[in-house]
């Protein structure tokens, strides 16, 4: 692909921490690792449904392990250079940790989606991507409660997938529930590998329901997820930690099913893939305001432009009318991709799930969550 660097390009370095040997089933990984950038090297790309494919990633210089480790349900920063523009997307790392020697991204196809179909048309064996983290609290790596329930829908499966292998393979002793919803039987991404794990896993006890399953011989729950086959299949549910990724939808619906039957909102945690709805700046064009904004003033020190914000406004939506090129990926506040160091000023900030202490104690702020109080200014 053009926009990457040739293959004996110099690289960052990785962030130099702890590995176990090549082959070894690792020790629980650390918690998070993420300073890390560089390049990856594409190994292998498998279609898993129509649509929906699996590209495993390998260290750059194609042999060794990995640069990071990550925890089960972490997810990658990717970068693409895309007509000209840059582009940032988030990626759940669909493998287990204990593969050192590689990651996996599995990635659905957007009909309209600037990176997705970019990927999915153009990316072959051997190219290098840009990627940044592992990043994200989504996690679940056995220590947190001692069994779990795992509720997905479509490519939300993946953050799920990677958890029960990680404690299938290190023969975690807790209950799994593994609840998955797709569209058509044939869009059971990850059946055969459920499957395997389920052969080799008696504590892993799993749901799935198809919504379009009309004409086909599906022998499982048909249509959306429900009350009751929730609770068939989770006793004491209101006991258990809960894990949820899917369509904002989905994800909605099943937080009104838990909140119902009485699940404290404590112990479910939940993952959403982006924005509901594409953003100007997303298809790569810039956004305009129409009206005159009359909120707190807003200042890019790095490009001397100061602005007032609209009501309601983020900081990376002004930012976008004004061409500063912050950088950002998810929009809904977990990636980081858009942090910025705010100089003056107090936010509001609805999510901050990528911003760690340190972060804070320095000002750094998520553009794409940031709602001024008051006037600000960020070095941007
Ligand atoms: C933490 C995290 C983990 C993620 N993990 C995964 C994963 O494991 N697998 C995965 O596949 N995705 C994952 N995602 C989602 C991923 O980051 C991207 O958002 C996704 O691939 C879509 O990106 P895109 O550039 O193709 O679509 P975008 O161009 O950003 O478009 C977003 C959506 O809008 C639609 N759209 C675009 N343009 C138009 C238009 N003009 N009119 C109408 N609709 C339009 C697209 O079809 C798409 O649905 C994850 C996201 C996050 C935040
Ligand atoms: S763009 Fe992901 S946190 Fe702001």
């Amino acid at each position: 692909m053009s926009n990457l660097p040739p293959k004996k390009a110099a690289l960052p370095a990785a962030d130099g921490q702890a590995t176990p040997p090549v082959g070894s089933v690792a020790t629980t990984p650390s918690p998070v690792a993420a300073n890390w950038r560089g390049y990856l090297r594409v190994g292998s790309i498998v279609t898993e449904t129509p649509g929906v494919k699996t590209f495993r990633l390998l260290a750059s210089s194609g042999d060794g392990l990995l640069p990071f480790t990550f925890v089960p349900g972490q997810f990658l920063n990717v970068a693409f250079s895309i007509g000209g523009a840059r582009m940032n997307r988030s990626y759940s790392i669909s493998s287990s940790p204990t593969q050192r020697e590689y990651v996996e991204f599995t990635i659905k196809r957007e009909p309209r989606g600037a990176v997705s179909r970019h990927i999915d048309d153009l990316l072959k064996v051997g190219d290098l991507i840009e990627a940044g983290g592992p990043i994200g609290k989504f996690t679940f790596d056995g220590t947190e409660a001692e069994n779990i329930v795992l509720i997905s829908a479509g490519v939300g499966i993946t953050p799920m997938v990677s958890i029960t292998r990680y404690l299938t393979e290190r023969s975690w002793p807790g209950e799994i529930f593994f609840i998955y919803t797709c569209r058509t039987p044939a869009d059971f991404i990850f059946a055969d590998e459920v499957a395997a794990l389920q052969q080799r896993n008696p504590k892993l006890h799993v749901a799935v329901t198809s919504t379009k399953a009309e004409g086909t011989n599906w022998k499982g729950p048909r249509g959306r997820l429900t009350k009751e086959l929730l609770t068939q299949t989770v006793p004491d549910l209101a006991s258990r930690r809960i894990h949820i990724c899917g369509p904002p939808t989905m994800m909605d619906a099943t937080k009104a099913i838990l909140t119902e039957l009485g699940v404290p909102a404590e112990q479910v945690k939940s993952e959403q893939f982006g924005a509901t709805k594409p953003s100007p700046a997303a298809a790569g064009t810039t956004a305009k305001a129409t009206v005159a904004a009359s909120g707190p003033l807003v200042t890019f020190s790095k490009n001397n432009k100061s602005a007032k914000i609209h009501d309601g406004q983020t900081v990376l939506e002004l930012s976008e009318e004004l061409s500063i090129g912050i950088e950002f990926s998810c929009r809904v506040g977990t990636c980081g991709v858009c942090k910025v160091k705010m100089t003056s000023g107090e936010v509001d900030q609805a999510v901050q799930d990528a911003l760690d202490a340190d972060d804070k104690a320095n000002g750094i702020i998520l553009a794409c969550q940031a709602k001024p109080k008051g006037d600000i200014a960020v070095e941007a």
